[in-house]
């Protein structure tokens, strides 16, 4: 069975684990435990400090997925196409075939709904396994607000979840979505869901690694901070420079 198709069928049976990876060290850990590692363009704001994901560039994202690449043996690996990469069919798949041919991932992640249906079924019909992003879209949204609170945002997600699913994505990230909503289009959909900020009720759940294991120092309402790394390296670093400014690093074990 293709790496696609297992995924596809953990739906109705097992929870799927997705976490972000930016870095070759930090993936080889998250393959011990994930179905999928996704390189996000949440690189954005977690590494550069810009102000949102529409600064990322191709390159960027190419050069972080080659690292990520080289840590992942068994995970299904995909790398989010950023903003402005995917205008049009053309584009989209011109910029698709370079991420899959120079980071040899299993398949790009795209934002939106109806407006990129052609988009997504010409990477489809190109073999291009394509995830599906909906509910909040950083690229897009200057809000940041959960969605599926109206009934016209309910029904637009719910019609997109249908057409993404028709144009032949393999999963959906649902962003941001309330509980109810969530259910409803995990309920109605035969690919898997993927939520974050999105309730119980998806197929499988995806974080930020930076955000659970606490070097983030926000705090989001959907995250749970499973480490707090931040005062781990402190203590370490603290540690060290103690022993450099006392001589006692490096000692003799560490010297030629
Ligand atoms: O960019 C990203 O990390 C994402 C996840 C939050 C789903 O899209």
């Amino acid at each position: 069975m293709s790496k696609i198709k297992k995924i596809i069928s953990k739906k109705n049976k097992t929870k799927i684990v997705s976490l972000t990876a930016y870095s070759k060290n930090v993936a080889s850990i998250l393959d011990n435990y994930c179905d999928i590692i996704l390189v996000g363009d949440s690189l954005g704001s977690v590494l550069y400090n810009y102000k949102s994901t529409r600064e990322v560039t191709l390159s960027t994202m190419i050069e972080h997925s080659k690292s990520v690449r080289m840590g992942i043996k068994k995970s299904l690996m995909i790398v989010d196409m950023p903003h402005n990469t995917y205008r049009n069919p053309k584009e989209a798949l011109k910029n698709a075939k370079q991420i899959m041919k120079k980071t040899k991932c299993d398949g790009v992640k795209l934002e939106g709904g109806k407006k990129i249906y052609a988009i997504i079924k010409t990477l489809v019909k190109n073999k291009i396994p394509v995830m599906g992003h909906l509910g909040l879209l950083p690229q897009s949204d200057r809000t940041y607000k959960f969605k599926g609170k109206k009934k016209p945002e309910r029904d637009r997600i719910i019609q997109d979840s249908h057409l993404l699913e028709k144009a032949g994505v393999f999963s959906i990230v649902l962003e941001c979505v309330e509980t109810s909503l969530a259910k409803l289009v995990t309920q109605n959909l035969k690919v898997p869901t993927i939520g974050i900020g999105a309730s119980k009720y998806c197929d499988g759940q995806i974080l930020v690694i930076d955000d659970l294991i606490g070097l983030n120092p926000m705090n989001y309402k959907f995250v749970k901070k499973y480490a707090n790394i931040k005062s781990e390296i402190s203590k370490a670093v603290s540690n060290y420079s103690k022993e450099v400014r006392k001589i006692k690093f490096p000692n003799k074990k560490n010297s030629f």
